[in-house]
């Protein structure tokens, strides 16, 4: 099946009884489900369903729709997107004995999940400059004195708020090809996917092990949820955070696996048209006087423009800009539209318009923000699905305002 099927349909297996013959899957809110355990077996993951915190159906049928579309043998539903993160790098790093390599143009708190990670469990953090080149050059100068046991490379395939594209394919490779060579005995390659979705490129596909998701974004698609997805090329490394997901109580609740599996069913549609919006804005923005710089990649001037048309099906709704003017004239901008709203989310219907170096961002250091790119200047947009000419005609309202 192809993706708008699979996004409608998944994999079909409905959790409820013939007489029934819903065409939609129903809302399991059970807590609890009788089960009968027998001595000689281990407890599985997922069938028979025992405890929710463990399993939910609504759960398991919108993870398994995701396994589907993404190529994986195993999907896991969480309570957040950085849940997802967390559970998932607490359940595969192993305290001394795992490095963990990540460009620095992350979402603001995977940076400090990593940092955490490294103050307390003893975990080796390495952090690039943004990029495949600088990522696949701080990877090539590991050394066997490292944490060469366990190998973790941590990155967006399209960046947050940069929206630097990641060549997948390449960082793949060239990770197999080197590390074929030395010591490490397991490598983890964990995309987050956030921006361009399953509709945009399947990180596994290209050669990741793990691909996660805010599925607050995108995925759920109407700013209504919070929650986050694993999906994982292998079993085994699937039931390990599986483990940790349960004792840490971090799984999916079934309200909105329900909302998310509604929302990937227009994904594909919704993807198209907020980056034929995002495109417009974004060459709108470029034209202003009071604009430096539009990040968009889909522009043929973004430094990534070769990579994004090599793995990107979808370049998104996320458009980047740095104002000519201050860290007040930014906050001015945000402050001066009418119908977008100023917040710190993306991925859904309404426009939100974002100042990262005050917000998302704003544990980073002063030099962090610098050599990410992450300036007062600068303005992300998270392009919605309403009536472009309004948005521009907002936007230009606002950079007005700038003196
Ligand atoms: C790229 C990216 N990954 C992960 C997250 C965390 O997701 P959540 O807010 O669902 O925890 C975010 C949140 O903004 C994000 O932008």
């Amino acid at each position: 099946m192809r993706l708008n099927t699979l996004l409608i349909h998944g994999s079909r297996k409905v959790h409820t009884p013939p007489a029934v013959a819903s065409v939609i899957e129903p809302l399991y809110v059970s807590a609890v489900y009788s089960f009968h355990p027998q001595i000689e077996k281990e407890i599985p993951h997922k069938v028979p369903f025992k405890y929710s915190r463990e399993d939910n159906p609504t759960v398991s049928y919108l993870e398994e729709k995701i396994r589907l579309i993404e190529g994986g043998e195993d999907a896991l539903a969480f309570s957040s997107g950085l849940a997802a993160i967390n559970t998932i790098l607490r359940a595969l790093a192993e305290p001394e004995k795992t490095t963990i390599v990540a460009p620095l143009d992350l979402y603001g708190s995977s940076i400090t999940v990593l940092k955490n990670l490294e103050q307390r469990e003893k975990i080796k953090l390495v952090f690039s400059l943004p990029g495949t080149k600088s990522l696949l050059d701080v990877i090539g100068s590991l050394r066997e004195k490292d944490n060469m046991d366990n190998l973790i490379i941590f990155f967006e395939s399209v960046s947050n708020p940069l929206l630097r594209v990641y060549d997948i394919e390449d960082i793949a490779k060239t990770i197999r090809d080197i590390f074929s060579k030395k010591m490490s005995k397991n490598i983890y390659i964990i995309v987050d996917n956030t921006i361009p979705t399953c509709a945009g490129a399947r990180p596994i596909e290209l050669g990741a092990d793990i691909t996660v998701y805010s599925a607050s974004k995108y995925l759920g698609g109407h700013n209504d949820i919070i929650g986050g997805i694993g999906v994982f090329k292998d079993k085994d490394t699937a039931l390990r955070v599986w483990d940790e997901r349960r004792l840490s109580g971090t799984v999916m609740d079934p309200f909105t696996a329900f909302l998310t599996d509604r929302g990937l069913k227009t994904l594909a549609l919704r993807m198209r048209k907020h980056e034929e919006n995002a495109r417009a804005v974004a060459e709108f923005l470029r034209e202003h006087s009071k604009i430096k710089e539009v990040i968009y990649p889909g522009l043929s001037d973004h430094p990534d423009y070769k990579i994004a048309v090599k793995i990107l099906r979808c370049t998104s709704g996320i458009v980047s800009f740095r104002i000519r003017g201050t860290l007040e004239d930014a906050l001015r901008v945000c402050k001066n539209t009418r119908i977008i709203v100023p917040g710190v989310s993306f991925g859904g219907t309404e426009s939100i318009i974002t100042h990262p170096y005050t917000t998302t961002h704003r544990y980073l250091s002063e030099e962090e923000r610098r050599v990410t790119g992450v300036t007062p200047d600068l303005i992300r947009l998270s392009v919605g699905l309403e009536d472009p000419e309004d948005l521009i005609e907002d936007l230009d309202r606002a950079l007005r305002s700038i003196p």
